[in-house]
């Protein structure tokens, strides 16, 4: 058996935090773009963004997830209470789930709407999904009801987070932090 990490894999944390960052703008972008009162041309602007780097986030999830299969974390096991660890296991669950969910049902949503997706259409990628006002309506009740409980998971872990790195420092926050680092 190989010894236990203090941390997670240099590549794991990386992958974490460029998604944690992305997903940070992505969401309030989202919200903020669907608002009437905007300007034609800076709600085309957050629009753009908001397609082409939530798929981006579709293309980072397989590459966090193969890579996680390929090499699961061996880490040094933290001494919690049986209901921490239940609560931390169920919320990294629910983080995956719509990690996978919200950007396929936005790339759905779109697709189907018969809409562009600027970077995929400059690589010549065609859409995956058939034309379909139905399946466009399906898909953006996903993604909406995706979006709020995606946030009040992510502020979940983020209140986690912090109470395990300010106040218990029990070295849960310091096992997906710094993101580059020695691991020992
Ligand atoms: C992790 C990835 C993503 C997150 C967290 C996210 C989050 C959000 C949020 C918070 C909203 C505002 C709530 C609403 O009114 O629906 C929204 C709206 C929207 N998102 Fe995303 N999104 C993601 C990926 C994508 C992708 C990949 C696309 C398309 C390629 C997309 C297309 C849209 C569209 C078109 C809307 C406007 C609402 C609609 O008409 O369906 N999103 N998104
Ligand atoms: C905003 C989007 C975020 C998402 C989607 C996310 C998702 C995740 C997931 C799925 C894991 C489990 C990793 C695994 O075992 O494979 C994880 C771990 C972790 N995340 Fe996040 N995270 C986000 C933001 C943050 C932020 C802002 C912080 C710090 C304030 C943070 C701190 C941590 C820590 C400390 C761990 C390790 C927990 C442990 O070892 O039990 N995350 N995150």
């Amino acid at each position: 058996m190989p010894e236990p990490l203090q941390k997670y894999r240099v590549p794991a944390r990386v992958i974490h935090w460029i998604m944690a960052i992305l997903i940070l703008c992505i969401i309030p972008i989202g919200f903020l773009m669907v608002r009437a009162e905007l300007e034609r041309s800076t709600q085309n602007f957050l629009f753009i963004t908001h397609k082409n780097v939530g798929t981006l986030l579709l293309v980072l999830f397989f590459v966090r997830a193969i890579y996680r299969w390929r090499r699961p974390p061996q880490l040094k096991p933290v001494e919690l209470p049986k209901i921490q660890e239940f609560a931390a296991h169920a919320t990294h669950i629910g983080l995956y789930a719509l990690l996978l969910i919200m950007p396929l049902a936005g790339y759905v949503r779109v697709r189907a709407g018969g809409f562009p997706i600027e970077a995929l259409d400059a690589m010549g990628i065609p859409s995956f999904v058939p034309r379909s006002e139905a399946l466009a309506e399906f898909a953006k009740a996903v993604h909406y009801y995706g979006a709020y409980a995606f946030t009040a998971l992510i502020l979940m872990h983020i209140g986690a987070a912090a109470f395990h790195g300010l106040i218990r420092r029990d070295g849960i926050f310091t096992r997906m932090w710094p993101p580059v680092g020695k691991n020992s």
